[in-house]
């Protein structure tokens, strides 16, 4: 029994979003996906994939890619990224219901790997615009824009607490954390994020939401305060599924 995670698979089965624009590597990914998750991935595994699932803009216009989803071997866990338009937060008990014993849609709730609880959130970071001179060095950024990252840091941290206190109430003490976007962004060292990770003892952080060799390495990746940080983008992996724990 291993856990998997990959994040980032930005479907477009239903949707005209032909993503070799972005790269090479984007190129056929859906097949490289089904390609590598088939090799790794056991039926009895359980695959985390950390949001950015499909291009729709509804549900009717994501079936396809939740049912390419659902093909795959393994327990598939999801979790809301920034363009999964079709997951309202509020209404995740009902696409649980919907998908129950297909697709795990994790959002104000947590998951059970062996004596792990997984939990979750998209999570949030300021991403800017930020500033530099003409050599490249940060001079500023946009204030504004932070101000308003902050209230959705906030609001986010509300939705991972509780996810934390569930499975802590349940009996719960070891701890794999999900994010969507990456835990710090380029002008933090620690976050509310790496924070909370640290009170509550999560063996590990798996997030995702960089793209392109130059976001790659916006946020922690390795060990940092005893703590293993994975990032899974798509992209960063080739779409090989990375192991978190066997
Ligand atoms: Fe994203």
């Amino acid at each position: 029994m291993a856990l998997y995670a990959l994040g980032d698979l930005h479907l477009s089965f239903q949707a005209n979003k032909p993503m070799e624009a972005f790269g090479r590597v984007w190129k056929n990914h859906e097949r490289k996906i089904e390609k590598y998750v088939r090799r790794a991935v056991k039926p009895e595994d359980t695959l985390v994939l950390t949001g950015d699932h499909s291009w729709g803009r509804k549900l009717s216009e994501c079936r396809e890619d939740l049912a390419f989803i659902e093909a795959l071997p393994g327990r598939k866990v999801l979790l809301r990224g920034n363009h999964d338009m079709f997951w309202d937060a509020k209404k995740t008990a009902r696409l649980n219901e919907e998908y129950a014993g297909r697709l795990f849609f994790m959002q104000n709730n947590f998951a059970v790997y062996k004596d792990y609880a997984l939990v979750g959130t998209k999570g949030y970071t300021f991403e800017g615009p930020f500033y530099l001179d003409r050599w490249g060095n940060l001079t500023g950024w946009d204030e504004e824009k932070e101000k308003q990252a902050k209230k959705l840091v906030a609001r986010e941290m509300a939705r991972l607490r509780d996810s934390f206190e569930q499975a802590r109430k349940a009996g719960f003490r070891k701890y794999i954390m999900f994010l969507h976007y990456p835990p710090t962004n380029i002008l933090e060292e620690t976050s509310p994020f790496t924070e909370i990770a640290r009170e509550y003892g999560a063996s590990a952080v798996v997030y995702s939401h960089c793209h392109g060799e130059r976001r790659f390495g916006d946020s922690i990746r390795g060990e940092f305060q005893g703590i293993r940080y994975m990032l899974v983008s798509g992209d960063y992996l080739d779409f090989q599924p990375a192991l978190v724990l066997s």
